[in-house]
């Protein structure tokens, strides 16, 4: 069997084409970090300013391309971000002059998304209690809710009335000490429904870039389900410090969940942990626990990607009742088992965040 050239491998990437600027992707200094270990080749995608919907076509046609190239057996392609000195003069020459993406939230420190692989799991039940969580041990908090097509956190938060504006920037509503954004919360029920994606894109791109957020501690970001432009955008218009996903005990969901981790491995963002919920109900009258959705799944998809089991989330009335009335568990009951596990959560996350950050390696640009 030949061996596996890096010329060929490079060969294959010369005839992957940015559509944006018309040139191809090893010419535009995008590849980055190319290695070839026996009939495993891997590489980076340095981006520098691409629309979403071009990295994910770029991203698909690079692996494709490189997975034809013969004696190839496995390819993986990560998407990173390229600081200006990596770039060759040819593709700084094409640079929107839009700043870098931190840039758009300078005084938010750390950033959080909380999704899952299927929906109706309790992803903006998770945020807003690990959201008003963080408060209570002394954070700046804001929560986004990055759902357009189904934006619970207004009503989950209790929040009432429109974003005022200031100085062009949108001034976020409060809520139980929280700062919150929501599409909700700007255009009538169901206008958003029949969004796509780039408008789902700019949504998001508003509620960084426009918003008055001030200093925050922790942005926390309620995610439709699954693995849709959202993610995608959101990923790629700010670092996310991490995300915490949210699953429960049963197969199926368990299925999704993984699917969704592995999509955020891909985008490079840390997975934080695993938040399992609806994870056992105890009766009230005779105490009996029951594990109405199955037992030990969140454990079992945490050791399979090596990240921790955050904590887990009983099945239990006023969560729900909490979430109706605008008044979530972790405030209405903060004595209550259910606030007490989603302190320990916060607790848990905001120990990860801090971990992995350090690990990340200085910027370099
Ligand atoms: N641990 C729990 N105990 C009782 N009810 C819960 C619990 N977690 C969530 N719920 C309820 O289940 C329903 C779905 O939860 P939630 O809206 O948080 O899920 P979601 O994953 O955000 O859904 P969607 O995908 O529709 O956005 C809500 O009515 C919520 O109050
Ligand atoms: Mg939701």
């Amino acid at each position: 069997m030949a061996t596996l050239s890096e010329t060929a491998v490079i060969a294959a990437l010369r005839e992957v084409q940015d559509p944006d600027r018309g040139q191809d992707i090893v010419s535009l200094g995008l590849v980055q970090e190319l290695h070839i270990h026996d009939a495993e080749v891997s590489f980076t995608l340095a981006f520098a300013g691409q629309s979403p919907a071009t990295k994910a076509a770029l991203h698909s046609s690079a692996s494709r391309a490189v997975s034809q190239v013969p004696g190839v057996s496995r390819v993986s392609v990560k998407m990173g971000s390229a600081g200006p000195a990596a770039r060759p003069q040819a593709a700084a020459a094409h640079q929107h002059a839009s700043p870098p993406p931190a840039d758009f939230i300078p005084e938010v420190k750390h950033t959080v998304a909380v999704s899952s692989g299927k929906g109706g799991v309790g992803k903006s039940t998770v945020a807003v209690n690990l959201a008003l969580a963080l408060k209570q041990s002394g954070a700046q908090v804001g929560l986004v809710d990055v759902d357009v097509y189904g934006p619970d956190v207004p009503l989950m938060m209790g929040a009432k009335g429109r974003p005022g504006m200031f100085d062009n920037k949108i001034i976020p509503v409060e809520a139980h000490g929280i700062k919150i954004m929501s599409i909700g919360l700007l255009v009538a029920e169901r206008e958003a429904l029949v969004w796509r994606g780039p408008m789902i894109h700019s949504a998001v791109q508003q509620f960084l870039r426009d918003v008055n957020w001030g200093p925050l501690d922790y942005l926390v970001f309620d995610m439709p389900p699954g693995t849709g432009d959202a993610q995608l955008s959101l990923s790629q218009v700010v670092p996310l410090s991490g995300v915490v996903m949210v699953t429960t005990p049963q197969d199926v969901a368990l299925l999704d969940v993984r699917k969704a981790l592995g999509m955020f491995r891909k985008l490079n963002v840390p997975i934080l942990g695993i938040v399992e919920n609806m994870s056992y109900f105890i009766a009230p009258d005779t105490g009996r626990r029951y594990p109405i959705f199955g037992e030990g799944g969140g454990q079992r998809v945490a050791d399979e990607f090596g990240v921790p089991l955050l904590g887990q989330i009983p099945l239990e009335m006023e969560t729900r009742e909490g979430g109706d009335a605008g008044v979530p568990i972790t405030v209405g009951r903060p004595d209550s088992a259910q606030a007490l596990a989603f302190r320990k959560i916060a607790a848990a996350a905001a120990a990860r965040v801090d971990a992995v950050s350090a690990l990340k390696l200085p910027d370099i640009r």
